[in-house]
């Protein structure tokens, strides 16, 4: 008997009005329009300005969307994954407040914390859930106000990241499209590289830390560069090896968008041309787990029944891995 396949039923996506451009980045920091444009491939990104609203903000925006796409009520949500690492607060999940805020009275949820992968472990997560025979729709969240911990004093950092997020339905597939295979990876060894000092119950919030700029994302950005180019690359090459995909059956490589060298590089190694890559990186920038849901909900129009979708991702902890799926709607 053919197992369950957890199938992606509709797509939504928010990213806020307010356009940060490179040039107003020229501003704040020492830096370029084209330093940013040839090093990353980023010309603009979105910003969530309003400090009442937070990424629950920007996951109900985009959930709203699924739920109408999908023809779900609420109350008939099962699950919520939330994949973010800048949540409301460190508790309770963001999940469960956007949970609550649009009425999903049965259903159960949590927070996925796996930095730019998290998207792609939270869809691994709500996928394993489906296939179990347990759970009919399970919501799967990527998003991130990654505004709400950059330094704009830092010409490293402030320059890549952006806000903004998406979201996906998933449900057992009627037509044997879905989630087929994934390949997930993680080494913490990674933490140095990439991470926010405080915050945490290892160093928590305090004037120093506050003084010192710990609550900002810290990141050796060469270092990372070098590892993301390898390994996401590798984790892509390595679902089409064991899935026997050649390059013509791929239709889309979908890739989290940290850097537009790294997404070149990744699709020069699966042997496929940038015309079957989903971009949005010079328009958001870097949006952490909102990168791969929002390229899903732009591209979703240009997707037919059946396309073979690779997405790949990387990140820190370091997390990366790779999701082979047939697009099912
Ligand atoms: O999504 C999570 C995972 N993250 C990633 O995958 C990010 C991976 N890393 C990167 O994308 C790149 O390393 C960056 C875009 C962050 C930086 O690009 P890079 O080519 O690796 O630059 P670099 O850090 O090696 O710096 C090269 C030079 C330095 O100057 P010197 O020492 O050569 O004089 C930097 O000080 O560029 C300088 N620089 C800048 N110049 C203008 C660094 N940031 C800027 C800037 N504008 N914003």
């Amino acid at each position: 008997m053919q197992r369950t396949k957890a199938c992606i039923t509709a797509v939504g996506g928010y990213v806020p009005d307010y356009v940060l451009t490179n040039h107003e980045l020229e501003r704040y920091v020492e830096t370029n329009d084209e330093w940013i444009v040839s090093r990353t491939g980023i010309r603009e990104r979105r910003l969530l300005k309003d400090p009442d609203k937070a990424t629950s903000y920007m996951c109900i925006e985009a959930a709203r969307q699924v739920l109408e796409k999908s023809n779900t009520r609420p109350e008939e949500v099962d699950m919520v994954i939330c994949a973010t690492t800048t949540p409301d607060y460190v508790f309770p999940a963001t999940a469960n407040i956007v949970a609550d805020a649009m009425g999903m009275k049965n259903a159960f949820g949590y927070d996925v914390s796996a930095a730019c992968s998290g998207f792609l472990y939270s869809l691994a997560t709500g996928a394993a859930m489906v296939e179990s025979g347990r759970y009919k729709k399970v919501l799967v969240l990527g998003a991130d106000k990654m505004s709400s911990i950059l330094n704009f004093k830092d010409r490293a950092t402030c320059i890549i990241f952006g806000d903004g997020g998406g979201a996906v339905m998933l449900e057992p597939s009627q037509e044997g499209y879905g989630i087929e295979d994934m390949v997930l990876k993680s080494d913490g060894s990674g933490f140095p590289y990439l991470h926010q000092k405080a915050g945490g119950s290892r160093r928590p919030a305090s004037h120093e830390t506050v003084d010192q700029d710990m609550h900002y994302v810290y990141q050796e950005g060469a270092t990372v560069f070098k590892f993301a180019v390898t390994n996401m690359a590798q984790a892509a090459a390595d679902i089409m090896d064991r899935n026997q995909l050649q390059p013509d059956d791929v239709a889309w490589l979908v890739p989290h968008q940290a850097n537009r060298r790294i997404i070149e590089a990744t699709a020069n190694r699966m042997g496929i041309g940038m015309e079957k890559v989903m971009l949005n990186i010079d328009r958001y920038g870097n949006t952490t787990n909102g990168t791969i849901p929002l390229c899903l909900w732009e591209y979703a129009p240009q997707l037919k029944k059946g396309d073979k979708l690779v997405l790949a991702a990387f990140g820190g902890g370091f997390t990366w891995g790779s999701i082979y799926l047939t697009w099912g709607i």
